[in-house]
């Protein structure tokens, strides 16, 4: 199911699903993200086991995801981790990385836009995106999709240099964000193809 996709600058990425082949691929690419777009991550992606851990939560089913890749680079990552069974078996939780060089060409929203369609192949109801205060990007992106801000944990969770930082809930509606990237999309002058 990989798909051509094409950024606001005409550069083409593919988007495919994350595979077993590509964790060398996945970890050269977060080990050339800059300090700054590491350091407020969910857990620390320089370590490889760390990241092969997480990735098991792929062959077992609990997390879907998908890299887009551009001359046979990864340079960006995305994410839905799926909440499972009982009162939040309807949620999904988004995680979006882009590689620096690729950043504010609209690759972001692009792979936010494969993880809603992943969403709703799976009957997730609610997105939920959790970031720390300075992920200030992050909150840009997902407030201008309808995202909005369920909590603040005041000092909540520690950054990888172990300083306490706010955590920020935004939640949204699949329904909602459908809508709001349908306008995204439709209301720039971004020449898209998809194949
Ligand atoms: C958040 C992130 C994924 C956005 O990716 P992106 O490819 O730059 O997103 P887009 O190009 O689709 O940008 C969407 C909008 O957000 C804006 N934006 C993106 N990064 C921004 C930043 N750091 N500051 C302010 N605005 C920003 C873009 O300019 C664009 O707005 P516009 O269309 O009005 O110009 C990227 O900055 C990133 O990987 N950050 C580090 C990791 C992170 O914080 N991930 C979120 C964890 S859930």
């Amino acid at each position: 199911m990989d798909k051509i996709e094409r950024m606001k600058d005409g550069t083409e990425v593919t988007i495919r699903p994350l595979g077993p082949q590509d964790t060398d691929r996945l970890m050269a690419f977060y080990g050339a993200l800059p300090e700054e777009d590491r350091k407020y991550l969910k857990f620390d992606v320089t370590d490889r086991r760390a990241v092969v851990k997480r990735l098991r939560r792929v062959d077992a089913g609990d997390d879907i995801r998908i890299v887009a890749v551009h001359g046979g680079l990864i340079v960006a990552s995305g994410a839905l981790e799926l909440s499972g069974e009982g009162w939040s078996k309807h949620q999904g939780e988004i995680r979006v990385i882009v590689a620096r060089p690729f950043q504010k060409r609209g690759l972001g929203t692009i792979v936010i836009r494969e993880l809603y369609f992943i969403a709703v192949q799976n009957q997730i109801q609610t997105i939920v995106a959790r970031m720390m205060r300075p992920q200030v990007g992050a909150q840009k992106i997902f407030r201008r999709l309808g995202f909005r801000e369920e909590s603040m944990m005041p000092d909540f969770v520690k950054d990888l240099q172990g300083s306490s930082q706010d955590l920020i809930v935004m939640t949204c509606d699949v329904k909602e964000l459908w809508k709001q990237l349908d306008r995204t999309f439709s209301e720039s002058d971004w020449q898209r193809c998809r194949d």
